[in-house]
Protein backbone atom coordinates (compact mmCIF):
# COMPACT_ATOMS: atom_id res chain seq x y z
CA UNK A 1 0.00 0.00 0.00
CA UNK A 2 1.40 3.50 -0.77
CA UNK A 3 0.06 6.03 2.02
CA UNK A 4 -0.61 9.40 1.52
CA UNK A 5 -1.64 10.75 4.47
CA UNK A 6 -1.47 9.15 8.24
CA UNK A 7 -4.07 10.65 10.38
CA UNK A 8 -2.05 11.61 13.83
CA UNK A 9 -4.93 14.02 15.10
CA UNK A 10 -5.59 14.80 18.99
CA UNK A 11 -8.09 12.94 21.08
CA UNK A 12 -11.40 15.77 21.02
CA UNK A 13 -11.06 16.09 24.81
CA UNK A 14 -7.59 17.48 24.61
CA UNK A 15 -8.47 19.86 21.94
CA UNK A 16 -11.67 20.93 24.36
CA UNK A 17 -9.44 23.35 26.65
CA UNK A 18 -7.79 25.10 23.74
CA UNK A 19 -11.26 25.67 22.05
CA UNK A 20 -12.49 26.90 25.10
CA UNK A 21 -10.02 29.40 25.15
CA UNK A 22 -10.58 31.04 21.69
CA UNK A 23 -14.67 31.01 23.37
CA UNK A 24 -13.54 32.99 26.01
CA UNK A 25 -11.25 35.47 23.87
CA UNK A 26 -14.23 35.85 21.39
CA UNK A 27 -11.52 35.97 18.15
CA UNK A 28 -11.97 33.29 15.55
CA UNK A 29 -10.23 34.82 12.95
CA UNK A 30 -6.56 34.87 12.08
CA UNK A 31 -3.57 36.86 14.26
CA UNK A 32 -5.93 36.08 17.61
CA UNK A 33 -4.29 35.40 21.05
CA UNK A 34 -4.09 31.78 20.50
CA UNK A 35 -2.34 31.92 16.65
CA UNK A 36 0.09 34.42 17.99
CA UNK A 37 1.30 31.94 21.09
CA UNK A 38 1.62 29.46 18.74
CA UNK A 39 3.86 31.04 16.37
CA UNK A 40 5.60 32.49 19.18
CA UNK A 41 6.37 29.08 20.59
CA UNK A 42 6.88 27.46 16.92
CA UNK A 43 9.51 30.20 16.24
CA UNK A 44 11.35 28.85 20.14
CA UNK A 45 11.21 25.51 19.13
CA UNK A 46 12.61 26.17 15.43
CA UNK A 47 15.34 28.35 16.37
CA UNK A 48 16.36 26.67 19.53
CA UNK A 49 14.83 29.87 21.57
CA UNK A 50 16.92 32.41 19.67
CA UNK A 51 15.28 36.00 19.74
CA UNK A 52 15.39 37.86 16.42
CA UNK A 53 13.65 35.00 14.24
CA UNK A 54 10.44 35.36 13.13
CA UNK A 55 7.34 33.24 12.69
CA UNK A 56 4.44 33.38 10.50
CA UNK A 57 1.30 30.62 10.17
CA UNK A 58 -1.62 30.90 7.48
CA UNK A 59 -4.14 29.35 7.02
CA UNK A 60 -3.29 28.11 3.71
CA UNK A 61 -0.60 26.48 1.47
CA UNK A 62 -2.17 29.68 -1.09
CA UNK A 63 -1.66 32.49 0.77
CA UNK A 64 1.64 30.89 2.21
CA UNK A 65 2.96 31.22 -1.81
CA UNK A 66 0.95 34.61 -2.13
CA UNK A 67 3.11 35.50 0.86
CA UNK A 68 6.55 34.12 0.13
CA UNK A 69 6.21 35.42 -3.64
CA UNK A 70 5.21 39.13 -2.05
CA UNK A 71 8.49 39.02 0.21
CA UNK A 72 10.41 37.82 -2.82
CA UNK A 73 9.60 40.83 -4.46
CA UNK A 74 7.67 38.66 -7.16
CA UNK A 75 5.07 41.00 -8.99
CA UNK A 76 2.42 40.85 -10.90
CA UNK A 77 3.10 39.73 -14.65
CA UNK A 78 5.55 37.37 -13.45
CA UNK A 79 5.50 33.41 -13.98
CA UNK A 80 5.60 30.85 -11.23
CA UNK A 81 5.67 27.45 -11.44
CA UNK A 82 3.39 25.01 -9.61
CA UNK A 83 2.47 21.50 -8.66
CA UNK A 84 0.00 20.27 -11.76
CA UNK A 85 -2.55 19.15 -9.14
CA UNK A 86 -4.74 21.63 -10.98
CA UNK A 87 -5.01 23.04 -14.44
CA UNK A 88 -3.00 26.26 -15.28
CA UNK A 89 -6.57 27.76 -15.05
CA UNK A 90 -7.72 26.41 -12.36
CA UNK A 91 -9.18 22.99 -13.88
CA UNK A 92 -10.32 20.53 -11.69
CA UNK A 93 -7.40 17.94 -11.03
CA UNK A 94 -6.25 16.09 -14.24
CA UNK A 95 -3.16 14.64 -13.41
CA UNK A 96 -0.70 15.32 -15.77
CA UNK A 97 1.65 17.87 -15.61
CA UNK A 98 0.97 19.60 -19.06
CA UNK A 99 4.57 19.01 -20.77
CA UNK A 100 6.11 16.58 -23.14
CA UNK A 101 8.13 13.30 -22.55
CA UNK A 102 9.41 10.25 -24.39
CA UNK A 103 9.38 7.65 -21.99
CA UNK A 104 10.51 5.48 -24.71
CA UNK A 105 7.75 3.56 -25.59
CA UNK A 106 8.25 0.32 -28.15
CA UNK A 107 6.52 0.29 -31.35
CA UNK A 108 3.21 -0.92 -31.91
CA UNK A 109 3.67 -3.52 -34.35
CA UNK A 110 -0.07 -3.92 -34.97
CA UNK A 111 -0.94 -0.14 -35.51
CA UNK A 112 -3.06 -0.17 -38.58
CA UNK A 113 -1.17 3.18 -40.04
CA UNK A 114 2.60 0.80 -40.88
CA UNK A 115 0.05 -1.38 -43.33
CA UNK A 116 -1.35 1.76 -45.33
CA UNK A 117 -1.31 2.45 -48.33
CA UNK A 118 1.95 4.03 -49.47
CA UNK A 119 0.45 7.26 -50.84
CA UNK A 120 -0.57 7.76 -46.72
CA UNK A 121 2.24 6.51 -45.38
CA UNK A 122 5.37 5.70 -47.55
CA UNK A 123 7.69 5.26 -44.97
CA UNK A 124 5.37 2.02 -44.27
CA UNK A 125 6.66 -0.20 -41.11
CA UNK A 126 9.85 2.09 -40.64
CA UNK A 127 7.02 5.11 -39.68
CA UNK A 128 7.45 6.69 -36.25
CA UNK A 129 5.90 9.36 -34.43
CA UNK A 130 8.31 12.25 -33.96
CA UNK A 131 5.50 13.70 -31.62
CA UNK A 132 6.16 16.72 -30.46
CA UNK A 133 9.34 17.44 -32.41
CA UNK A 134 7.67 16.47 -35.74
CA UNK A 135 4.80 18.96 -34.84
CA UNK A 136 7.54 22.36 -34.70
CA UNK A 137 9.96 21.06 -37.46
CA UNK A 138 6.44 21.09 -39.84
CA UNK A 139 5.68 24.56 -38.25
CA UNK A 140 9.22 26.23 -40.04
CA UNK A 141 10.92 26.32 -36.16
CA UNK A 142 14.98 25.54 -36.66
CA UNK A 143 16.68 21.86 -35.41
CA UNK A 144 18.01 23.56 -32.13
CA UNK A 145 14.16 23.77 -31.29
CA UNK A 146 12.61 20.83 -32.53
CA UNK A 147 15.13 17.98 -31.98
CA UNK A 148 15.04 18.58 -28.40
CA UNK A 149 11.67 17.83 -28.52
CA UNK A 150 11.44 14.49 -31.17
CA UNK A 151 9.37 11.62 -29.40
CA UNK A 152 7.77 13.72 -26.90
CA UNK A 153 4.60 12.97 -26.67
CA UNK A 154 2.27 15.15 -24.53
CA UNK A 155 1.96 13.77 -21.11
CA UNK A 156 -2.02 12.52 -20.94
CA UNK A 157 -4.56 13.53 -18.33
CA UNK A 158 -4.85 9.95 -15.89
CA UNK A 159 -8.39 11.29 -15.13
CA UNK A 160 -10.80 8.42 -16.90
CA UNK A 161 -7.74 6.51 -17.93
CA UNK A 162 -9.33 3.51 -17.05
CA UNK A 163 -13.05 4.08 -18.25
CA UNK A 164 -14.14 1.61 -20.56
CA UNK A 165 -17.90 0.80 -21.78
CA UNK A 166 -18.26 -2.64 -20.41
CA UNK A 167 -15.79 -4.22 -17.88
CA UNK A 168 -14.25 -6.04 -20.76
CA UNK A 169 -13.96 -3.77 -23.50
CA UNK A 170 -9.65 -3.84 -24.31
CA UNK A 171 -8.44 -0.69 -24.03
CA UNK A 172 -4.86 0.29 -25.45
CA UNK A 173 -2.38 3.12 -23.48
CA UNK A 174 0.44 5.51 -24.76
CA UNK A 175 0.52 7.10 -28.32
CA UNK A 176 0.52 4.21 -30.23
CA UNK A 177 -1.75 1.60 -28.03
CA UNK A 178 1.63 -0.56 -27.18
CA UNK A 179 0.31 -1.59 -24.22
CA UNK A 180 -3.02 -3.48 -23.49
CA UNK A 181 -3.25 -2.68 -19.34
CA UNK A 182 -2.56 -0.67 -17.03
CA UNK A 183 -0.54 -3.31 -15.26
CA UNK A 184 2.06 -3.51 -18.62
CA UNK A 185 2.31 0.36 -18.34
CA UNK A 186 3.30 0.51 -14.58
CA UNK A 187 5.51 -2.68 -15.44
CA UNK A 188 7.33 -0.74 -18.45
CA UNK A 189 8.16 2.43 -15.89
CA UNK A 190 9.29 0.27 -13.11
CA UNK A 191 11.49 -1.85 -15.27
CA UNK A 192 11.89 -0.79 -18.63
CA UNK A 193 15.96 0.01 -18.06
CA UNK A 194 15.97 -3.52 -15.99
CA UNK A 195 13.74 -6.24 -17.70
CA UNK A 196 14.02 -7.14 -21.56
CA UNK A 197 11.92 -4.59 -23.57
CA UNK A 198 11.46 -4.16 -27.10
CA UNK A 199 13.51 -0.64 -28.18
CA UNK A 200 11.55 2.82 -27.59
CA UNK A 201 10.00 3.80 -31.09
CA UNK A 202 12.10 6.94 -31.06
CA UNK A 203 15.36 6.69 -29.34
CA UNK A 204 16.05 10.46 -28.93
CA UNK A 205 15.45 11.98 -25.74
CA UNK A 206 14.18 8.97 -24.03
CA UNK A 207 13.56 10.49 -20.01
CA UNK A 208 15.84 8.13 -18.20
CA UNK A 209 15.65 10.77 -15.11
CA UNK A 210 12.28 9.97 -13.99
CA UNK A 211 11.52 6.73 -14.78
CA UNK A 212 12.64 2.96 -16.40
CA UNK A 213 13.82 1.57 -12.59
CA UNK A 214 11.72 2.58 -10.18
CA UNK A 215 12.27 -0.05 -7.63
CA UNK A 216 8.94 -0.69 -6.94
CA UNK A 217 7.18 -3.98 -5.71
CA UNK A 218 5.02 -6.48 -7.10
CA UNK A 219 2.24 -4.64 -4.22
CA UNK A 220 3.56 -0.95 -4.99
CA UNK A 221 2.94 -1.33 -8.65
CA UNK A 222 -0.49 -2.67 -7.66
CA UNK A 223 -1.60 -0.05 -5.67
CA UNK A 224 -0.84 2.55 -8.31
CA UNK A 225 -2.83 0.70 -11.00
CA UNK A 226 -5.74 0.56 -8.12
CA UNK A 227 -5.39 3.96 -7.49
CA UNK A 228 -5.75 5.09 -11.19
CA UNK A 229 -8.55 3.02 -11.54
CA UNK A 230 -10.26 5.14 -8.44
CA UNK A 231 -9.89 8.07 -11.54
CA UNK A 232 -12.72 6.92 -13.15
CA UNK A 233 -15.60 9.01 -13.24
CA UNK A 234 -18.58 7.62 -10.65
CA UNK A 235 -15.90 5.27 -9.50
CA UNK A 236 -17.38 3.38 -6.52
CA UNK A 237 -15.17 0.66 -4.58
C1 LIG B 1 4.57 5.91 -11.72
C2 LIG B 1 4.18 7.08 -12.21
C3 LIG B 1 3.40 7.16 -13.50
C4 LIG B 1 2.26 6.51 -13.83
C5 LIG B 1 1.45 5.55 -12.97
C6 LIG B 1 1.93 6.90 -15.18
C7 LIG B 1 0.86 6.43 -15.88
C8 LIG B 1 0.66 6.62 -17.24
C9 LIG B 1 -0.38 6.01 -18.04
C10 LIG B 1 -1.42 5.03 -17.53
C11 LIG B 1 -0.24 6.46 -19.31
C12 LIG B 1 -1.11 6.08 -20.52
C13 LIG B 1 -2.29 6.99 -20.55
C14 LIG B 1 -3.16 6.81 -21.77
O1 LIG B 1 -2.76 6.20 -22.75
O2 LIG B 1 -4.30 7.32 -21.72
C15 LIG B 1 0.89 7.36 -19.32
C16 LIG B 1 1.37 7.98 -20.45
C17 LIG B 1 2.38 8.91 -20.44
N1 LIG B 1 3.07 9.35 -19.34
FE1 LIG B 1 2.98 8.58 -17.49
N2 LIG B 1 2.86 7.80 -15.61
C18 LIG B 1 3.78 7.98 -14.63
C19 LIG B 1 4.91 8.79 -14.67
C20 LIG B 1 5.24 9.60 -15.72
C21 LIG B 1 6.34 10.51 -15.75
C22 LIG B 1 7.34 10.70 -14.59
C23 LIG B 1 6.32 11.12 -16.96
C24 LIG B 1 7.22 12.17 -17.53
C25 LIG B 1 8.38 12.46 -17.07
C26 LIG B 1 5.22 10.59 -17.70
C27 LIG B 1 4.89 10.95 -18.98
C28 LIG B 1 3.97 10.29 -19.77
C29 LIG B 1 3.85 10.49 -21.19
C30 LIG B 1 4.64 11.47 -22.08
C31 LIG B 1 2.86 9.61 -21.63
C32 LIG B 1 2.42 9.39 -23.07
C33 LIG B 1 3.41 8.42 -23.66
C34 LIG B 1 3.19 8.14 -25.10
O3 LIG B 1 2.05 8.20 -25.55
O4 LIG B 1 4.19 7.86 -25.78
N3 LIG B 1 4.58 9.67 -16.91
N4 LIG B 1 1.40 7.44 -18.05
Amino acid sequence: MIRCLIPDLPQATELLPWLQRIDASRWYTNGGPLVREFEQRLCAFLEGGGSDASCVTLSSGMSSLELGLLALGVGAGKRVLLPALTGPNGEPPLFTDFTYDNIGMPKNPMNPFYYAPPSVNPDRGQWIDPGLGGFLKAAGYPPEVYEPEWGKQKVPTLRNVDKRPYPEFVKAFGHNGFFKSLEQIVHFYNTRDVEMWPPPEVAENVNTDELGNLGLTADEEAALVAFMKTLTDGYTP
